[in-house]
């Protein structure tokens, strides 16, 4: 895993909120690196990759999650079933593809600065801005529901001030910076902090 990572954040407060961190060793490495360790497990050599104890590799932090959910009793964070399910795995989607959009924007920032790569960093700075409209129109409904939707979109709220506070993501969304404080203040999430 990587401690930059939103999609091992999201993959880590998932763990803790489910009671399971404690059993998970975490090995910290850079993904774009391709260390043979990471390849052999999971061939893309992406963070987060979780070898279960019988040395299954599971890939994709979606994936892993509904792996974690099989674990242990706490209460499940994907919901697989029901109208309310499935909405909130489209939440999770959009949290989720805006989350790709502000990591690929990332590296691309890292690249020296040519007006067709400036473009396509400024569409995915469009792709999250449209997500992050459509949560500030719909989060009053979502009060301290605790599930993999509400997991995604904090960890993308806080990859964004991590990686772009440029941006202000906050100004004119006050009901999203809101319920963000209120999760924020999560032991899962504040022991999952972005390195400083
Ligand atoms: C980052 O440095 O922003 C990053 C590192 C690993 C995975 C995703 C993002």
């Amino acid at each position: 895993m990587n401690d930059a990572s939103p999609f091992a954040r999201k993959v880590r407060v998932a763990a803790a909120e489910r009671g399971l961190d404690r059993g998970i060793e975490l090995v910290r490495l850079n993904p774009h690196e391709r260390g043979a360790e990471l390849v052999a497990a999971n061939p893309l050599s992406k963070v987060p990759t979780l070898v279960a104890a019988d040395g299954t590799a599971h890939v994709d932090s979606l994936a892993i999650c509904i792996y974690l959910d099989t674990l242990g009793t706490g209460l499940r964070l994907v919901p697989l079933d029901g109208r309310d399910g499935f909405a909130a795995l489209q939440r999770h989607a959009l949290a989720d593809g805006a989350t790709d959009a502000a990591v690929l924007r990332r590296v691309e920032s890292q690249k020296s600065a040519v007006p067709d790569r400036l473009e396509w960093m400024e569409r995915q700075r469009h792709t999250i801005g449209r997500v992050l409209d459509r949560f500030e129109a719909t989060v009053a409904g979502f009060g301290a529901t605790m599930a993999i939707d509400t997991v995604a979109l904090a960890c993308l709220l806080a990859y964004l001030d991590f990686r772009f506070p440029a941006d202000g993501w906050r100004g004119g969304r006050p009901e999203l910076a809101r319920w963000y404080e209120q999760f924020a203040a999560r032991p899962s999430f504040l022991a999952t902090r972005f390195p400083e």
